[in-house]
């Protein structure tokens, strides 16, 4: 047994997975083998949800079933909803709320008790029930801040489609659906990032889906995790704000040893595939709704940057720093970004807690003692 301390576990390997591959040095990230710019243009995001849980694209007539029976589990219990309610008026942050919801809706589960041989079946099962739910419970949120009662979900509509709908109550137009579906795609997997691996370690006790979901959207609350997108978007309003040119505000920013929110990866050294689908939807929405704001901003400070030579030092645009603006191109207020992530990185988590449990080996590292060797217990009065 090795003595040797990895902190943070950097660069362990930990389990196989067939489920997603980032290639930091050139830029690449596949899912199952296939390029996640071909994904995000050639299949939905149900579509990716169903090759994450089953391995494979699924045939028409398997993704007719699976979007239908997504669809079908979108409703949730009125209880969950007034609990919604109850988080917003307490003014609940959104992902401290999706965290109780999520939980909460294993209540209502018919096979949340199952302690069914198939394990693989019931995590599929109740996977599904989750995805299909957390959109409703994220825009039910959203409303009641806003004093709205929230919507009935439409299964008519797509995934992207009907959480864009709950949130704004109007039917989203086609670049912003497929925007909106290709933003999930893209946050969908990752590797072995912190959320995901710690409902891997919830899934490896045998522990329920709903156990795994909820601690994995803890774990995306932190903020080394999610919420960088967040403060992008705060930088872009900062600079908007104070109608200053957004390169002044970039070479202020260097000057005083800020880092660039949206810029630099643990992973990647060149510029995070996901950041260039994105930025061209950016353009796409910005060219549909005529106001091309967002898009001269980062457009500007990515241009600086390359100048200054920031890209060429492994220091380019990570998918955040063009996903909060076209969220905001979209309506979508600025503390649901990392909720949303959630909403879409909750298929990694399913698909990881699945695989992981089909060979499934409990998950328990060790830590180096450095207490005491020996100590006596002292009566308490006289400590
Ligand atoms: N702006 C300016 N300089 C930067 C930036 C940045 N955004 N990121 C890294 N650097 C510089 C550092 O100052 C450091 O320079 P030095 O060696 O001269 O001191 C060098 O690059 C290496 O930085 P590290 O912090 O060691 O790199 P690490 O791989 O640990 O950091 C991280 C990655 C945390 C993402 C970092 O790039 C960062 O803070 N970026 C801004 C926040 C952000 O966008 N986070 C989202 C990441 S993507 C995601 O989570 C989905």
């Amino acid at each position: 047994m090795s003595d040797e301390l990895k902190r943070g576990l950097e660069g362990v390997l930990v389990a196989e997975s067939e489920l997603s591959h980032v290639d930091g040095e050139v830029g690449k990230l596949v899912y199952r083998g296939y390029d996640i710019e071909d994904l995000a243009r050639g299949a939905s995001y149900e579509e990716v949800l169903y090759l994450l849980w089953h391995g494979s694209l699924p045939t028409r007539e398997e993704l007719d079933a699976f979007a239908a029976n997504l669809a079908a589990e979108r409703a949730v219990d009125d209880d969950v909803l007034e609990t919604v309610r109850t988080l917003a008026d307490a003014g609940e942050r959104p992902m401290a709320a999706l965290r109780t919801a999520t939980s909460m809706l294993s209540a209502y589960d018919p096979d949340a008790d199952t302690d069914d041989d198939d394990v693989t079946e019931t995590a599929r099962r109740q996977g599904r029930r989750i995805t299909a739910k957390v959109p409703t419970v994220l825009a039910a949120f959203e409303r009641a801040r806003q004093g709205e009662a929230p919507l009935a979900p439409n299964p008519d509509l797509s995934y992207a489609g009907n959480f864009l709908y709950m949130l704004t109550g109007t039917e989203p137009d086609a670049v912003s659906e497929e925007t909106f579906d290709m933003a999930l795609t893209l946050h969908a997997d990752h590797g072995l990032n912190a959320s995901t691996f710690t409902a891997m370690v919830i899934g490896s006790t045998l522990a329920d889906v709903y156990s795994g979901v909820t601690g994995g959207i803890g774990a995306l609350s932190g903020s080394l995790h999610g919420g960088a997108n967040q403060d992008v978007m705060e930088v872009l309003y900062e600079i908007d704000d104070s109608a200053k040119d957004p390169v002044a505000w970039v070479k202020d920013a260097r000057e005083n040893g800020r880092r660039i929110p949206g810029f630099g990866h643990r992973v990647y050294k060149v510029k995070d595939p996901r950041a260039k689908i994105l930025q061209e939807k950016l353009r796409d929405l910005s060219e549909s709704s005529g106001d091309t704001k967002w898009l001269d901003y980062t457009t500007a400070i990515e241009e600086y940057l390359t100048d200054e030579g920031l890209l060429d030092k492994g220091i380019a645009p990570n998918v955040d720093f063009y996903s909060g603006s076209v969220y905001d191109s979209l309506g979508i207020p600025v503390d649901m970004y990392t909720p949303i992530f959630a909403m879409s990185r909750a298929g990694g988590w399913i698909a990881h807690m699945v695989e992981y449990q089909a060979d499934n080996r409990l998950i328990r590292p060790r830590a180096r003692y450095t207490g005491p060797e020996s100590a006596e217990i002292v009566p308490i009065d006289e400590r």
